[in-house]
């Protein structure tokens, strides 16, 4: 009942994921700015002012700014509004050598840096927010600049980073990273999820609880918590299969719940995996050599599939399916292509019509047995639930020398075909003959009771038996 419970709780939540959609957002080729990218851009429109040791240059630099004479007075740089797709480093670092702290601020056209700060780098303070075309800050823009302490990257639209960007500048201490648009789906932030509660790069990041991420699947989920799920899945997947979280969805509480998909195709496995990922859903066995489903059916941590392919494997009966509650539950079951004759079909039939879920069931390529005994209801089975069996082309019988019902399909044959092919061969069971004898001895004693009585009427005389009873 629970496992019921909780199945309609994640089709429920599916359906939600599946209609807020998920939009993919294409890189824009014109992302690889090739200008120059020369800090005297911008010179026109720009204006510096210089207050308390701090200059301040608004819309470009202005040229006063790029010669030699004033370098060492400045310490801290502000940019604002940076006209620009691209700020040259390499031109900052040498226009600038004694700056210890810099801030690139409300610059929403800067989408990528020129160069790298090196080893002379006196910088110890980076800040940028509000680039809101910003992506993504190279490791090697930082990796090398020794005395950095402080890399707050607050309020732009950073979707990915490399570890290096964090693990690099040996003096880093402190790092800021919330209101990003990280992306935790597509694999960029994984090393992150390896890294242990107390690793060095998460002892660095100030606010990694309450990083959020931003894209697809995971779009307001908290990071952290994604992380724990993307470690669990990496250390609980069976070694040769692959497994993939599908959807996340969270429950009343907000426990985020994963729905894993575990991909063990053409793996030449006789037995199914001995533990799964904690709920997966869609388990994929195709083309492995499984000769049957007991394995399947024992294992509890089976239990909260959805979806199950087991197309081209060797499985001869599905037997052990009667009556069990995953058989009332599930939502795709794909036996294509194994070496079924013949299923329990009553029992089919009773667990299709409990089940809320089922979406598809696929039964093609089997050599079905096609006689007068399972036909019939088979093919009523197969009518009944034409809408959820999705192959009915392909549930042929199984070649054989007769040619009217070799590879003929079961959901179309007429069933004259099958039953007088079959009559003939079929011997008159022993039932058969006892109930022919009984109907004869019926017979002979109604037809006895009814002559004797009309010779009563007629003559008076009483019947043999009556003259020898007492
Ligand atoms: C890419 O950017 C250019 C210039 O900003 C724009 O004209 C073009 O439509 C953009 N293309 C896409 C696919 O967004
Ligand atoms: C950010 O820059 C834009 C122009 O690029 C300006 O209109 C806006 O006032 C700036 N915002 C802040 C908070 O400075
Ligand atoms: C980031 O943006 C939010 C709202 O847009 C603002 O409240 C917050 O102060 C900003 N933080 C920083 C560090 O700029
Ligand atoms: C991390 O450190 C905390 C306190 O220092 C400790 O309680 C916790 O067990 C550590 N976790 C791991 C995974 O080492
Ligand atoms: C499963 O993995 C196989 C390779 O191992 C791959 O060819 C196939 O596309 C995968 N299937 C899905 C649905 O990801
Ligand atoms: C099963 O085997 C058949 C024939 O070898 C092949 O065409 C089909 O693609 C296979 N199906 C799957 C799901 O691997």
């Amino acid at each position: 009942m629970l496992l019921r419970v909780f199945k309609t709780f994640l089709l429920l939540s599916l359906a939600q994921a599946a209609t807020t959609g998920v939009t993919l957002r294409n890189h824009n080729k014109t992302d690889g700015f090739d200008g120059p990218c020369l800090l005297s851009e911008y010179t026109n429109r720009a204006s510096c002012t210089l207050y308390n040791e701090v200059l301040l240059c608004a819309r470009g630099f202005t040229s006063n700014w790029l010669t030699k004479a004033r370098y060492h007075l400045i310490s801290h740089l502000k940019i604002l509004e940076w006209p620009g797709y691209c700020v040259n480093v390499g031109h900052l670092q040498s226009h600038f050598p004694y700056l210890r702290t810099l801030d690139i601020i409300n610059s929403t056209i800067l989408k990528i840096f020129k160069g790298n700060f090196d080893s002379s780098s006196k910088i110890e303070k980076i800040t940028m927010h509000d680039l809101t075309s910003l992506w993504e800050v190279p490791a090697s823009l930082v990796e090398n600049m020794r005395h950095l302490q402080v890399l707050d990257l607050r309020n732009n639209s950073l979707r990915h980073m490399k570890e290096n960007l964090i693990r690099g500048p040996p003096v880093l201490e402190t790092v800021y990273l919330a209101n990003n648009n990280w992306d935790c789906s597509d694999g960029g932030l994984d090393w992150l999820a390896i890294e242990n509660e107390n690793g060095t790069v998460r002892n660095k990041l100030t606010d990694y609880y309450q990083l959020m991420c931003h894209q697809q699947l995971y779009r307001g989920k908290p990071l952290y918590k994604v992380m724990d799920i993307i470690r669990t899945v990496k250390q609980t997947c069976p070694e040769m299969c692959v497994c993939a979280m599908t959807h996340v969805v969270s429950d009343a509480k907000g426990t985020l719940i994963p729905l894993i998909t575990a991909n063990c195709t053409e793996k030449d496995l006789e037995h199914p995996p001995a533990s799964l990922p904690p709920s997966t859903t869609t388990l994929r066995l195709e083309g492995n050599k499984l000769t049957s489903i007991g394995e399947l059916v024992q294992n509890p941590q089976y239990q909260t599939l959805m979806d199950l392919y087991l197309d081209n494997n060797s499985i001869q009966s599905v037997k052990e399916w009667e009556g069990s509650e995953w058989f009332s539950t599930f939502r795709v079951l794909s036996l294509r292509g194994n070496l079924l004759k013949q299923i329990p079909v009553y029992a089919f039939d009773k667990a299709f019509q409990g089940n809320n879920n089922i979406m598809h069931v696929f039964l093609g390529h089997n050599p079905w047995r096609c006689d007068c005994h399972f036909i019939p209801r088979f093919q009523g089975l197969l009518l009944k639930y034409k809408r959820v069996i999705r192959d009915l082309m392909d549930i042929r019988c199984a070649r054989s020398d007769d040619k009217t019902i070799s590879y003929v399909q079961i959901s179309t044959m007429a069933l004259g075909d099958v039953c007088r092919n079959s009559d003939v061969n079929m011997p008159i069971s022993t039932i058969n003959i006892v109930n022919l004898v009984l109907l004869m001895l019926i017979l002979i004693v109604v037809g006895r009771f009814v002559y004797d009585w009309h010779k009563f009427r007629a003559t008076g005389k009483l019947p043999w038996i009556s003259s020898i009873l007492p």
